[in-house]
């Protein structure tokens, strides 16, 4: 395995679904579940994104344990006239630590485009969230062989314009369109093909490595092997096994098995060997 060097995250994002009562309810489950799991160390990262009228209700509710917070979205403006716009600050407030960015909903129903995308990457940075972009072709581009020219143009203009020492708390989700909620799975092989061809896209853009990631010999790891790459799309407690075991998949970016802790649980699971065996490695 080549992946000693990079967290295994687990992440769900509850969509527009659980209002604060539910909200509490599932994130005190999440917090006992994985509280009453006897070894810590294999734990991996675990971050769940509610909606922004339950974050204040979920913060809570995840006070003092090794869950964290993130949103689905954000404005990439400071403050303004700007009806019904969320800013970055507005959650680094509430606690927020994670946000999803350029999830294909929010692209496909809410304007979202490459370049807002880039500016709502640079806005999350600027604020120390991590963010989590989402990059992903659809049926149609798919079935038109046109899902690496897609995800190499979602990638390099997601990454405009940043300094190479940006990439150190940048994640990815890989995110096939027709995956996500249709139940079908993209094959663990595949996802990974994607995600290494995600990375050499960022080692393209960037060039030679000058920052960061240093590897136990002093020498650098190339940027593209620095940035965890998670799959998403129908992620279930019986898929995620396979996926852990794709060198390039550092973890899953759960939409509708997130909802339910007897099925997050066991996806937080399955990600354990993942983390065991990057661990027995640095
Ligand atoms: P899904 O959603 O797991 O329900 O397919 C994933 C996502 O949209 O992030």
């Amino acid at each position: 395995m080549t992946n000693s060097h990079r967290k295994t995250i687990i992440a769900g994002n509850w969509k527009m679904h659980k209002t604060r009562g539910p909200a509490r309810e599932l994130s005190h489950a999440i917090v006992s579940g994985v509280k009453s799991e006897s070894d810590k160390q294999d734990l991996p990262v675990i971050v769940v994104c509610p909606p922004f009228t339950s974050l204040q209700e979920t913060h809570d509710a995840l006070r003092g344990s090794h869950v964290h917070l993130g949103a689905q979205n954000m404005d990439y403006r400071e403050s303004g006239a700007f009806t019904g716009e969320i800013s970055p600050t507005m959650l680094t407030e509430l606690g927020v630590k994670y946000v999803i960015i350029g999830h294909s909903e929010r692209r496909q129903f809410f304007g979202e485009t490459n370049s807002t995308v880039n500016l709502k990457l640079k806005a999350a940075l600027a604020h120390k969230l991590i963010p989590i972009v989402c990059v992903g072709e659809s049926l149609d581009e798919r079935e038109a062989n046109l899902t690496d020219a897609v995800v190499r143009r979602q990638v390099g203009a997601a990454l405009a314009d940043l300094e190479d020492d940006q990439l150190e708390t940048l994640i990815i989700a890989y995110e096939p369109v027709w995956a996500i909620g249709t139940g079908k799975n993209c094959e663990a092989p595949e996802a990974n093909r994607v995600a290494a061809l995600i990375r050499s896209t960022i080692n393209d853009h960037f060039g030679t490595p000058s920052g960061q990631g240093l590897k136990g010999d002093g020498s650098r790891h190339a940027l593209g092997d620095i940035v965890p790459i998670l799959y998403g799309g129908s992620v279930k407690p019986s898929t995620i096994e396979e996926q852990m075991e794709q060198p390039d998949l550092d973890g899953a970016l759960v939409g509708g098995a997130s909802l339910k802790s007897e099925e997050f649980l066991p996806i937080i699971e399955g990600a354990k060997k993942r983390v065991r065996l990057s661990c027995s490695k640095v």
